[in-house]
Order: structure tokens, then C-alpha cells, then sequence
């Protein structure tokens, strides 16, 4: 195992630019949602740019996330072209792996996407656009953030299919992104939550 790893690292050019340059946009993505986000949940800052029209904003924030995220995906594809291909990744087998890799990667995609809308794919919640309750059905059933980890099973899937060692790197990158996202996030949005509850108790007792 720990052989096989080498020999894919020396499958990655390290002096191509790209590689950094993909890189950084794969880690921008996510600190520039949060950042704005949580301007938006503690000063309001898109709903006043957007004069007041909360819902808007929001739709904007998620036009403007799922471009960056084509950028980030297009990077990423130019990055790898330039990069070494390695034989053994080039057979059948991990082809195939590939292919399903990518289509349960795009299924997780658009069935969270789906079922939870667009605010609430994109950070509604921050701008006030709760969700009634928990969505729990497919695919919350199989996995706690299906858009993260089908957006890094796409990565993996086409690292694979092009062959690149490179691509495989990158795509612990994206892991680990999402993992350190995901830290970050999770308990923000649970205190958004347990905010409401407290608020709709509260709302209760005057009754
Ligand atoms: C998840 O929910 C779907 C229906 O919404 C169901 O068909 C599937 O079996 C469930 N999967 C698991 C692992 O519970």
C-alpha cells in the first residue's frame, strides 16, 4: 500500500502552477460561503445590498455559489489535463469504478438539491429561511451531508477516469475541506435551530 502511494506521487508534477491553483480554489469555495453567510445571519449584509428583499439575496448567494463551484470543477479538469497519467488507474476495472463513482456522486447531488430546495441547499437558514422540520428521507438517510460527499465522489470519479494521481490528491483536498467545513458549519446551523425552538417555547408560554 504504502509503495503504491509513492508511485502514484511521483505520477504528480508538483512544479505545474495549476496544481496550486486548483488547490486554492477548491479551499475558497467553502470560506467564501461561510463568510458571507454569517454576515448575512449577523449583520444582514446581502438582504441591505439587496434592499431588503431577503429571499433575493439568498437566491443570489446560490447563483453565485453554484458558479463558483463550475469554476472550481473547470480548475480542476484544466489542472489534471496537465498532469501525469498513470497506466494501472487507465484499466477497466477502475473505469467502471469511475463511472458509478460519478453517477452516485451526482445522484447524492441533486436528489439533497431536491429535496431540500434552494434556500435551503444554499444557506437559507442563515437568512432566516428555516426549514420546518428535518428532512430526513433519501438521501439524509444514507449520509449526514450527501452534497459534500457526492461533490468529493465527483472529484475522485473523474480523477480516476482521466488517470490522474494528481486528481487523487486533490481530491483528499476536497476531503478534507469539506471535513473542516463541515466542523464549522454544523454546530452554526444547530444553534440557528435550537434558537427558533427556544423562540417557539417562549411563544407558547405567552399564549
Ligand atoms: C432511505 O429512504 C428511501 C426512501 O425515502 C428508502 O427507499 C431507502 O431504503 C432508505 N435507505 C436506508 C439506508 O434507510
Amino acid at each position: 500500500m504504502a509503495s503504491f502511494v509513492n508511485d502514484l506521487a511521483r505520477y504528480v508534477d508538483f512544479d505545474k502552477q495549476s496544481l496550486l491553483v486548483s488547490a486554492c480554489s477548491i479551499a475558497f469555495n467553502p470560506l467564501f460561503w461561510n463568510i458571507v453567510a454569517r454576515q448575512e445571519y449577523r449583520n444582514k449584509l446581502l438582504t441591505n445590498i439587496f434592499g431588503g428583499h431577503s429571499r433575493a439575496a439568498c437566491y443570489a448567494l446560490a447563483a453565485t455559489i453554484f458558479s463558483l463551484g463550475m469554476v472550481r470543477d473547470f480548475v480542476f479538469k484544466n489542472a489534471i489535463a496537465e498532469q501525469p497519467t498513470h497506466p494501472l488507474l487507465l484499466t477497466p476495472y477502475v473505469q467502471a469504478a469511475a463511472i458509478v463513482l460519478f453517477l452516485t456522486g451526482n445522484v447524492l447531488v441533486v436528489t439533497s438539491t431536491w429535496s431540500l430546495g434552494i434556500t435551503g441547499t444554499f444557506l437559507g437558514d442563515y437568512f432566516g429561511f428555516l426549514m420546518d422540520e428535518m428532512v430526513t428521507g433519501f438521501p439524509f438517510n444514507v449520509t449526514g451531508a450527501p452534497m459534500y460527499w457526492g461533490s468529493t465522489m465527483s472529484f475522485l470519479a473523474t480523477a480516476l477516469y482521466y488517470g490522474k494521481p494528481a486528481g487523487l490528491l486533490l481530491t483528499v483536498w476536497v476531503y478534507i475541506v469539506y471535513v473542516v467545513a463541515l466542523r464549522y458549519e454544523d454546530p452554526f446551523t444547530a444553534g440557528i435551530y435550537a434558537k427558533r425552538e427556544q423562540e417557539r417555547a417562549a411563544g407558547k408560554k405567552q399564549n
